[in-house]
């Protein structure tokens, strides 16, 4: 947890609150407490309210189902299918040729698909994966670029009641090796290639080092996007459009069951193990149709941009189920912000004049380093409202966006919330919600949350505590895939019968909710969450060393920078070389976001006597070095003496 004093939680909420202007809550979807009246008065009652925005086959016979704690059934024996009620009810609705997915590619081509197209090319790939033996609860990976296709598949995994199982396409080849073997994937979907600023990266080839160790893998589909050659393997690659050439465009939803597991998706946890998070069907639909609906203050003739990778939870739930199951509009761009140039956002708000834009603190903190001329020589006119999520957003970069970005007359929407919940949990309602930069203010309708102390009693306001959820939600996780105790153990030990989040909160006076992040060996690098013991795994499975701690040290951008502490074996010297080979290795092992930016060598770490090692110190030793310091040798005594100045615990 940060360490801030408690006049720093007062100055923080000093903000005058923001309201929303007359105009925007005039037409917003909520502007007055009903939906928070309906759900105090009867909280399932309130959810099962929502539930009726989505199709079902058969009605549910429970709302929820609370026997077997903390192991929770939401509208138990519902039968719905995700992919009709993205697509199916809305062609019959008459949204037939609205826009469903746009993309731009970075070398600026794009496709446009309409929700009739899509469930086209939605059930020819069911075919195609039916075809190919693919049915009802197997696992499917998907390793892709930020394309059309990885959608698709998506969207006909939850067609033909396939559990998908996305990775995050800057994850190595080896971190994808774990989640196919993990996932038992039957299949994997790929591409040829991806395009990464002007570059290509190789993904097929690159996924040939996992596959070679996943026997359990039939069949690999293969998108072509960028041209690159790769060897096929016979009997075994299949090329995306050879297969969608002759596929027949009509396949009938599979009637799922609204406890059948819809996708596995991994996250970093405080092992060295990800875990495979499972969601189910029909709550998770309901909790981000709903809070898409609300959240996002969705009208009709919004272009909606998540610039979230679909390898995230975001991605998932507010590029793909959220935007569609809404019949929005949703727009997904292949690159990055700063290629070719670092315009690139704001040409693209400017040209699909994006009305709704949601993205991460981190970025955001980039764009205000970059300079406003970017953002200036751009028509942002459109925008009417933003959203940000991953990690806390700092009040000067909340009020940037909101004067450079939004101009002034855009709320903005700070989601809290995480891969486990699925659904956005803590926000602001944009028409209604009083703003306070830098706070996620309160619980969305329906969701129960608190701030505790050590005890398990709420904190008093301006104090810190930990941020719990008190009672379960429909999109929450069902267990992690294969480690039903590790789910046990993980979230709901602390506080018996409470979810734990891991991250540290408190309230003001007003009951806004100010999140502190996480308080467990987890970090939040530019949005994305990494293990520190998997950074540490992968740094000891080095010849050189002996035994490593990651900490997270407060960087301006990223919000946290993984500085690693390495002690080598006899016979090596720690050397700039060293460096930038204990780097890469981590890069090997995990992807380039998990690369350490710093790495300092050092003859112990300091640890308590029952030998947990004192982050705590780690993190000051590695912020009290000047940023230009590069070396990388730890002076001994450094450790030393400071360890002398805390008292072990
Ligand atoms: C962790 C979850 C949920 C999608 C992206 C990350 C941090 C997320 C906020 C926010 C403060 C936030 C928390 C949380 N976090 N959103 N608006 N304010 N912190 O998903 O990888 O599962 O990480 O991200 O620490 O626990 P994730």
């Amino acid at each position: 947890m940060t360490d801030k004093k408690s006049e720093d939680f007062i100055a923080d909420s000093q903000f005058e609150p923001l309201k929303p202007s007359a105009k925007f809550a005039k037409s917003a979807r909520v502007n007055d407490d009903m939906l928070f009246r309906e759900a105090q008065n009867d909280r399932l009652a309130f959810w099962a309210k929502m539930a009726k925005n989505l199709k079902w086959n058969s009605k549910w016979d429970r709302i929820l189902d609370d026997d077997k704690p903390p192991f929770y059934k939401w509208f138990t024996n519902g039968k719905l299918n995700v992919s009709e009620n993205c697509l199916d009810i809305h062609i019959n609705n008459g949204l037939g040729d609205k826009k469903a997915l746009i993309f731009e590619g970075e070398e600026g081509d794009t496709q446009v698909l309409t929700y009739k197209q899509l469930l086209k090319e939605v059930c020819k790939f069911s075919n195609v994966l039916t075809k190919l033996g693919i049915g009802k609860g197997d696992a499917v990976t998907v390793w892709m670029p930020m394309i059309p296709e990885a959608i698709i598949a998506m969207l006909a995994c939850t067609r033909i009641g396939a559990i998908h199982s996305v990775v995050f396409g800057g994850f190595s080849p080896e971190a994808l090796k774990d989640r196919i073997l993990d996932s038992e994937s039957k299949m994997v979907i790929t591409a040829d290639g991806a395009n990464r600023r002007g570059k290509v990266i190789p993904m097929r080839n690159a996924a040939e080092q996992a596959l070679e160790e996943c026997p359990s893998v039939e069949k690999v589909i293969i998108v072509k996007r960028t041209g690159t050659s790769y060897k096929t393997k016979p009997g075994r690659d299949l090329g995306w459009s050879e297969l969608m050439a002759d596929a027949n465009d009509r396949f009938e939803p599979v009637n799922m069951d609204a406890e059948d597991p819809l996708f596995i998706l991994y996250s970093s946890g405080t092992t060295g193990k990800p875990k495979g998070i499972l969601h189910s069907t029909g709550g998770y639909l309901v909790g981000v149709n709903t809070t898409f609906r609300y959240v996002f203050d969705h009208q009709e003739d919004d272009i909606y941009w998540c610039t979230a990778d679909i390898g995230w939870i975001t991605g998932h739930s507010y590029i793909v189920y959220g935007p569609l199951s809404n019949g929005s509009s949703t727009f997904i761009y292949e690159g990055t912000p700063d290629y070719p140039s670092r315009d690139r956002f704001w040409e693209l708000v400017e040209k699909y004049k994006v009305t709704v834009f949601y993205t991460a603190p981190t970025a955001i903190r980039s764009f205000m380093r970059w300079g406003n001329d970017h953002v200036d020589k751009r028509d942002l006119s459109s925008l009417r409202l933003l959203g940000s999520v991953g990690e806390p957003i700092n009040p000067e970069a909340w009020l940037w966006y909101h004067e450079h970005i939004g101009k002034g007359k855009c709320p903005i929407v700070d989601t809290w919330w995480q891969t486990e919940t699925g659904m956005i949990m803590i926000t602001p309602l944009p028409g209604l919600t009083p703003l306070k930069p830098g706070s996620a203010s309160w619980a969305f309708p329906g969701i129960e949350v608190d701030v505790l102390d050590d005890n398990g009693n709420p904190t008093e306001a301006g104090q810190r505590g930990f941020l719990v959820i008190k009672s379960p939600w429909p999109a929450m996780l069902r267990t992690l895939h294969g480690d039903p105790e590790r789910f046990e153990n993980t979230y709901w030990k602390q506080y018996p019968g409470l979810y734990f989040t891991g991250d540290g909160a408190w309230k003001d006076k007003d009951g806004y909710l100010w999140i502190m992040g996480r308080v467990d060996d987890v970090l939040n690098v530019s949005g994305h969450r990494i293990g520190t013991m998997e950074v540490e795994s992968a740094l000891v499975e080095h010849p050189a060393a002996v035994e490593a701690a990651v900490i997270g040290k407060v960087h301006e951008i990223k919000g946290h920078a993984i500085t690693a502490f390495v002690t080598l074996k006899e016979g090596y010297e720690g050397s700039d070389e060293l460096v930038q080979e204990l780097k890469s290795h981590v890069g090997k092992k995990i992807g380039a976001i998990a690369r350490p930016e710093e790495i300092f060598f050092t003859y112990e770490l300091p640890k308590t006597r029952s030998g947990k090692i004192m982050r705590r110190l780690l993190r000051d030793i590695a912020e009290q070095r000047d940023l230009g310091d590069v070396t990388t040798l730890m002076d001994p005594q450094v450790v030393a003496t400071i360890k002398e100045g805390y008292t072990e615990k």
